[in-house]
């Protein structure tokens, strides 16, 4: 695609959302300049490796870098100078209680703030997810304050919540069917409209509303799909113990008639990642700060959180003890596609195998460097699938990786001791698993 040097953008924070962002924005022919605080990082993105597992990143990445599209810098003025527009994607995570830590993005708007004293008009975009009322309180607060400038004249200011998900987030990048912009300002809302087109996302529609309403949105789609999923596994629970009661049938059921979405009608040991327990967590915080009951925020993640525990309860039931045996736990990222462990049910499975004393192998495709930082040499570690099912006596499927899919009831036959699965991501047939002469048990099913 050919450059369009009038197009050029600055993307502040190079994690699982810029650096995706980044490189999309530079595959449609944007000029990038990346800003990372984090050297180690930065190095690695210098290099063409990519800090983090995302499909199709890594290729997307080298291309970028090798047409000069992308560049990284440390400096805010560097980044600032050619880009008029300015996506703020550091992280926002969880602070004490919940609440959400807005630190990074503070400092982010501080360097940018000082950065404009200096430069004439550029539209600063908040795309981290932020409480509502942020981006036009303290993000704005912050900006007039350090730049010496107004909002309007001085300088835009939009929020632009993201809603890629881990995993495929080069496709959603690419594909959005929603671009939600957040802004009073026409010349904000104009100009970011623009640059979406140009990004040439195919047929999305755009949804404008104020920076607070869509700071709202954001927070209550990942509330609703938190409560939802949580009300999706109270249900499989509830199936586990009705014989032929089967929570893929009861989905369909509530896909077609209660029109829940499709991708979101997966049951299982329960959701994790940086999105969705975080927000809904920070959701709940602010409604009680507020004095509103948050009881169904935090009912939803209570449960989430005992979840991944319904395993160990499985494999109980098929008679294996925990304590002292050998079970090899496959997968331990919060979901397949990813390498991220953040909030991850498979790694709250890994720590409760560990406290009732199981010896543990664990093996995952891309989340095996990461975990080792965390479980250190409380666990095994394996060298593929089927490598770390020798031997095993009981195997607990905790990601839903093709990898796991593909294992038949043969290969845990011929390499486990006992070929005794629980499978918290319902991966498998249990006709096929019962004919195949496992002990097989998934979460959502009695059978
Ligand atoms: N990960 C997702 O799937 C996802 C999806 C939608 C929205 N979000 C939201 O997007 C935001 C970013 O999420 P993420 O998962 O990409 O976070 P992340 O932790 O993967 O990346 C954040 C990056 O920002 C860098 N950073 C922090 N402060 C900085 C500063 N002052 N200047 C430059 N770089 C700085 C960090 O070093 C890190 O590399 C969060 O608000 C998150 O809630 C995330």
């Amino acid at each position: 695609m050919a450059d369009n040097p009038k197009q050029s953008v600055a993307v502040v924070g190079l994690g699982y959302v810029g650096l995706c962002s980044a490189v999309v924005f530079a595959d449609r022919g944007f000029r990038v300049k990346g800003l990372e605080i984090d050297r180690k990082r930065v190095r690695m993105i210098n290099r063409g490796s990519t800090p983090i597992h995302e499909p199709g990143l890594k290729g997307m990445l080298k291309t970028a870098l090798r047409s000069g599209r992308l560049s990284l810098t440390s400096s805010y003025e560097d980044a600032l100078r050619d880009s008029n527009m300015v996506f703020i994607t550091v992280g926002t995570p969880s602070g004490p209680n919940g609440a959400i830590d807005l630190r990074y993005v503070r400092d982010a708007a501080s360097s940018i703030g000082k950065s404009l004293r200096t430069l004439d008009y550029r539209l600063v975009v908040v795309k981290s997810t932020v409480l509502p009322g942020s981006t036009d309180g303290l993000v704005k607060t912050i900006l007039e304050k350090e730049s010496r400038k107004e909002e309007g004249t001085g300088f835009g200011l939009a929020a632009n919540p993201e809603f890629l998900r881990e995993g495929s987030a080069i496709w959603d990048s690419k594909h959005q069917s929603t671009v939600l912009i957040g802004s009073s300002d026409p010349t904000s809302i104009r100009a970011l409209k623009g640059f979406y087109r140009n990004l040439n996302l195919g047929r999305s529609r755009y949804l404008v509303t104020s920076a607070t309403n869509a700071e709202f949105i954001k927070y209550a789609v990942n509330a609703y799909r938190a409560v939802t999923l949580t009300f999706l596994n109270t249900i499989a629970n509830i199936c586990s113990r009705t014989p032929g009661g089967d929570i893929d049938s009861v989905a369909r059921g509530l896909v077609d008639i209660a029109k829940l979405d499709r991708r979101y009608a997966k049951a299982g040991i329960g959701f994790g990642g940086s999105c969705l327990p975080k927000d809904t967590r920070a959701l709940a915080a602010r409604a009680t700060e507020l004095g509103e009951n948050a009881g169904l925020l935090e009912a939803a993640l209570r449960i989430n959180d005992t979840q991944p525990e319904k395993t160990l309860e499985m494999a109980k039931n098929l008679g294996v003890s925990i304590k002292g045996k050998k079970v090899t736990l496959l997968g331990l990222t919060f979901k397949a596609n990813s390498d991220d462990l953040r909030e991850s049910r498979a790694m709250l499975i890994a720590r409760k195998l560990i406290k009732e004393g199981a010896v543990v192998t664990v093996y995952d495709p891309q989340g095996m460097d990461k975990a080792a930082e965390i479980l250190g040499s409380r666990v095994r570690y394996g060298t593929s699938a089927k490598a770390s099912l020798k031997g095993a006596e009981c195997c607990i499927i905790g990601t839903d990786w093709d990898e796991f899919r593909r294992l038949t009831p043969k290969d845990y036959v011929s390499l486990m001791a006992t070929p005794v699965i629980v499978d918290g991501r319902r991966l498998y047939r249990p006709s096929t698993f019962a004919k195949g002469g496992v002990q097989y048990a998934r979460i959502g099913s009695a059978d």
